[in-house]
């Protein structure tokens, strides 16, 4: 493989610039205590707005597509498909400001530093930011990657449903979008070459270790499950120990259940988790009747993924059986992981070699974008670190200091990219 090449003459990041924007984009919030910007919500949508309006202040062609994500494009000197990055900008609730949007910010800035340079480059450099990525909202995660991909279209998109009962077809309507004419936003290998996401770490690998980038081998998939358990409400003083069907205590022995099943020696790296629990009705003194638990189940490997899935399904229908309840479960997400490119690994790993950046490689427990077009487009990440390992909290933290070394690691591996790919000696070719 021929040298990778790394453009000396960068301009350096711009911490100011970063922290102004992650300001900026923290204010599109429903709650003050931590960001609240849920998918297809007019804060979401507000937020792609000042992507976009930034962008084009900028001179970049900006537009969004029929599923809600935005892109900006720097075009390339040559005809050429395209290098992009970028990552999401909704939240979980009460959420920290950096899941996602570091990396929208990170590519706001690699643009600022392309366009000021006036960098050479053959390939158009596009600037994206991801709608709908947290599942927070529906249950699934990753709704604007995942039409991207091809791997979601119209029907599916009325068959997701938040908790009030808003699919995501009639959630797209209210802000303006139209969930009949998704397949539209389709990616394909003749208009993309490449995708590197910057995104934060979400764990303290990188921090614990002092190290100030990671580059991402793989990606965690995800099994989420709907449990209903249906019991007998009653009053918490008249009816005995003995004649109940607590829906809450069986909900409580499933939840420990799930620690247990991913505690075990044959599960290291499982990750179960009861993210959330309702009851009816929903009094101190009422006996609960019925209870509502979100599960998420995540690994590094896929077989022990679903067989944990398999096992705790197959557990909660006994201890439900043996408490007098009956139970349903729905399956609300299902995702692989994901191993990415080694080529793509390497390339940023040469930029990092060539610029004496210290990094790391390691896996990803949280969900991406980048794993939904990983399957249609070649994808690399770059992790920059969380402070305390923290995320989906108001306190999640990354310093603008190491946002700004990722941000220029993300801007040179573009152009090493850039240099390399489709030039006929392609590092992909070689790996
Ligand atoms: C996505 O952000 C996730 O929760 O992994
Ligand atoms: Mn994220
Ligand atoms: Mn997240």
């Amino acid at each position: 493989m021929s040298p990778t090449l790394v453009e000396t003459s960068l301009p350096p990041v711009d911490t100011g610039r970063l922290t102004h924007l992650l300001t900026e984009f923290a204010g599109y919030s429903e709650t003050t205590h931590g960001v609240t910007r849920l998918a297809y919500t007019p804060l979401e949508r507000g937020a792609h707005r000042m992507f976009t309006d930034e962008l084009s202040a900028l001179g970049l062609h900006t537009w969004t597509d029929a599923a809600g994500n935005s892109y900006a494009e720097i075009a390339g000197g040559g005809p050429a498909r395209a290098i992009g990055t970028g990552s999401h900008l909704d939240t979980v609730p009460n959420a920290g400001r950096f899941d996602g949007i570091a990396g929208v910010v990170a590519a706001m800035e690699v643009a600022r530093i392309l366009v000021e340079s006036d960098a050479r480059h053959t390939h158009p450099i596009r600037f994206v930011a991801f709608a709908g990525e947290e599942g927070a909202r529906f249950g699934q995660a990753c709704t604007g990657s995942r039409i991207a991909a091809g791997l979601l279209d119209s029907p599916d998109l009325a068959d997701l449903r938040d908790t009030r009962g808003v699919s995501v077809a009639d959630a797209m309507r209210s802000v303006g979008l139209d969930p009949d004419r998704v397949s539209e936003a389709r990616w394909s290998t003749d208009d993309w070459a490449a995708f590197v996401e910057l995104h934060i770490e979400q764990g303290n690998v990188l921090e614990a270790q002092a190290i100030p980038v990671g580059i991402v081998e793989l990606i965690s998939g995800s099994t989420r499950l709907r449990l209903d358990l249906h019991g007998r409400a009653s009053h918490t003083g008249g009816t005995p120990m003995h004649q109940r069907a607590d829906a809450m205590t069986a909900a409580a022995e499933i939840t420990l259940l799930a620690e247990e099943i991913a505690t075990d020696a044959r599960h290291h790296g499982t990750r179960a988790t009861v993210g959330r629990l309702e009851l009816e009705p929903g009094s101190i003194t009422t006996i609960p009747g019925t209870a509502r638990l979100y599960v998420d189940i995540r690994d590094v490997d896929s077989d022990r993924q679903r067989m944990t899935a398999v096992e705790l399904m197959n557990g909660a229908r006994s201890i439900c059986e043996r408490r007098g309840l009956t139970l349903d479960i729905e399956t609300l997400g299902d995702t692989s992981p994901v191993v990415l490119p080694v080529w793509l690994r390497r390339k940023i790993a040469d930029v990092c070699t060539t610029t004496g950046t210290r990094y790391r490689v390691l896996p990803s427990g949280a969900s991406h974008d980048s794993q939904m077009i990983n399957k249609v487009v070649p994808a690399g990440m770059i992790f920059v670190p969380s402070r305390n390992g923290l995320s989906h909290v108001p306190d999640e933290w990354t310093s603008v200091e190491d946002l700004a070394v990722g941000t220029d690691l993300l801007a040179r591996s573009l152009l090493a990219l850039d240099r390399e790919l489709d030039s006929g000696t392609t590092a992909e070719a070689t790996c």
